[in-house]
């Protein structure tokens, strides 16, 4: 489990209500809970010697690093579901050939993204489980599915039912017993460094950067009954590293995804 040095205060507007969500979040966290008075967020940094700081504001939860502020936000799934809904198709949903009543494990999840998305196509009656092996990414994000308003429907009733574990996958995928899942999915960050974008630069800050194994997909084999599809960027060798020779995504995607089939049953 990848756990940066961090601490926690508060915006500078602080209630008593904001404190007590700190100190709550620092306890849960096992970090120092500091009190935010006038001071900036670099010179705490800076006397504390920690990576990042948990900011808690009337807003949002998040923590803040020298790249910049990572919060769970749901945008990208937003529009994508709605895309569904408006009878488009989605590359990863046709990648992983689901629908109502299918179980998907997301071994990579992210900011959940596409554990939501995947969750909205299964259902009430289907199961996503995301795992997140970087501490405060799955804190953030399992803390903004619990925050996330009622008011829409589709979105907050496909979040809730992602089920967010802090693990790392490999370890998880070992204890699993075959056929657990219709599929196990993939999107690691390895790609990433390439891409500019400060919402990106924050998350290599907190995430963990490492490629896959080929042993991890042997392990996913097992454990999917139906595929193991990992997400990668068009001009990437990494699927043909990790042995998928079935690769789909759009023409111009900059995306695509190798599909294997499960072994799981
Ligand atoms: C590119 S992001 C995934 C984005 C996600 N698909 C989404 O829609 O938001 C990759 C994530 O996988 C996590 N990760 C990397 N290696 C992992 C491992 N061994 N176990 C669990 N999570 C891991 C990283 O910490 C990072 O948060």
């Amino acid at each position: 489990m990848r756990s940066l040095k961090l601490a926690v205060t508060t915006s500078r507007s602080q209630t008593t209500d904001l404190v007590c969500q700190a100190r709550q979040i620092a306890r849960k966290l096992a970090v120092p809970y500091i009190g935010r008075g006038d001071c900036s967020l670099e010179a705490i940094a800076a006397a504390l010697e920690v990576e990042g700081i948990v900011v808690v504001s009337p807003q949002r939860v998040a923590c803040v690093t020298r790249a910049g502020e990572f919060f769970f936000h749901p945008s990208l799934a937003m529009l994508r579901i709605k895309e569904l809904n408006n009878g488009k198709t989605d590359q990863m949903i046709e990648a992983m050939s689901i629908g109502p009543g299918n179980t998907v494990l997301d071994c990579t999840m992210g900011l959940g993204t596409d554990a939501i998305v995947a969750s909205f196509v299964t259902g009430a009656c289907g199961r996503v489980v995301g795992l997140e092996n970087s501490e405060i990414i799955a804190f953030l994000v399992n803390r903004g599915i619990a925050a996330f308003p009622e008011s829409d429907r589709d979105i907050a009733t496909a979040l809730r039912r992602v089920q967010v574990i802090p693990v790392d996958h490999r370890e998880y995928l070992r204890m699993l017993p075959p056929g657990s899942f219709d599929v196990v999915y993939f999107d690691p960050m390895f790609r990433l460094p390439r891409r500019k974008s400060p919402a990106i630069n924050v998350m290599r800050t907190l995430a963990d950067p490492d490629s896959l194994e080929r042993e991890t997909i042997r392990l996913a084999l097992k454990v999917a009954v139906k595929r193991v599809v990992v997400k990668e960027g068009r001009d990437s060798s990494e699927l043909r590293r990790l042995g998928f020779n079935n690769v789909l995504g759009g023409r111009y995607a900059p995306v695509v995804y190798g599909v294997m089939d499960g072994q799981g049953v």
